[in-house]
């Protein structure tokens, strides 16, 4: 693949925009910048291809697979109605290639954000089909009690479902601090059920999806690649 053609895939700007990033030598490759839009890179050491743009240096990645440690007052949403977007905490680059956030967070609520551009893995772990156990920290207004405990285990009914939907978890870690596991991803869910449980979410932290934990060394607002063995854990959900 030539060098426009990786900078136009890695959401560099248009083909004419890479072209013009390679000419005016903003584009180096080991250290000297290259100044040959046409310079190819073999299919063999694609892989593990690093450039330098503006001094800043890239891998070549095919898809995108990122976690993001959401804070507050971040919308998931690429245009954002009354808050910033979680998109403003990344390198324009990344949802310039088609990076989207692999369902969503409310605007409140922090932690485990995974973000790609591999349609079939954003599917993968959005897809009612697909029960992947979410697990989320809640901080309850009340006191938590067995009665909501039950309740939240047992199922609840949301107002607009048939069925009531049940925590595959839900367990006191504090008096007002709930852990609750749940396989589906509707709108609210967490704040839904315990309100419908008879208390009220306070904050909402996402702790874990599948056999992913947000990793400790992830700042709030700081996003980081997922490597081999994140994919691997998260495909083991
Ligand atoms: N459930 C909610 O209520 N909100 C979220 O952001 C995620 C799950």
């Amino acid at each position: 693949m030539d060098l426009e053609r990786i900078l136009f895939s890695q959401g560099f700007g248009s083909r004419r925009q890479c072209r013009a990033l390679v000419a005016d030598q903003r584009v180096s490759i080991a250290g000297s910048p290259c100044i040959n839009p046409a310079t190819e890179i073999t299919s063999d050491t694609l892989s593990s291809f690093e450039f330098q743009v503006d001094g800043t240096t890239w891998r070549y990645r095919e898809k995108a697979y990122l976690v993001l440690n959401k804070p507050p007052g971040y919308e998931c949403s690429r245009d954002p109605q009354h808050h910033l977007s979680v998109f403003h905490l990344l390198p324009p680059q990344l949802p310039e290639r088609g990076v989207q956030c692999v369902g969503r967070l409310d605007q409140d609520t922090t932690g485990l954000l995974l973000l790609s551009d591999d349609g079939a893995f954003v599917h993968a772990f959005t897809s009612p089909k697909r029960k992947v156990p979410k697990v989320y920290l809640a901080t309850t207004r009340h006191p938590l009690d067995d009665a909501q405990l039950s309740a939240l285990r047992n199922g609840v009914l949301l107002h607009g479902e048939s069925q009531p939907i049940a925590a595959v978890g839900a367990k006191q870690r504090d008096e007002h601090v709930l852990e609750l596991s749940v396989l589906e991803g509707k709108y609210h869910q967490v704040k839904r059920m315990v309100a419908a449980a008879g208390n009220r979410v306070e904050k909402l932290h996402r702790e874990r999806i599948g056999g992913f934990g947000l990793p400790d060394d992830l700042d709030e607002g700081q996003w980081r690649w997922l490597d081999d063995a994140d994919l691997a854990m998260l495909r083991q959900s």
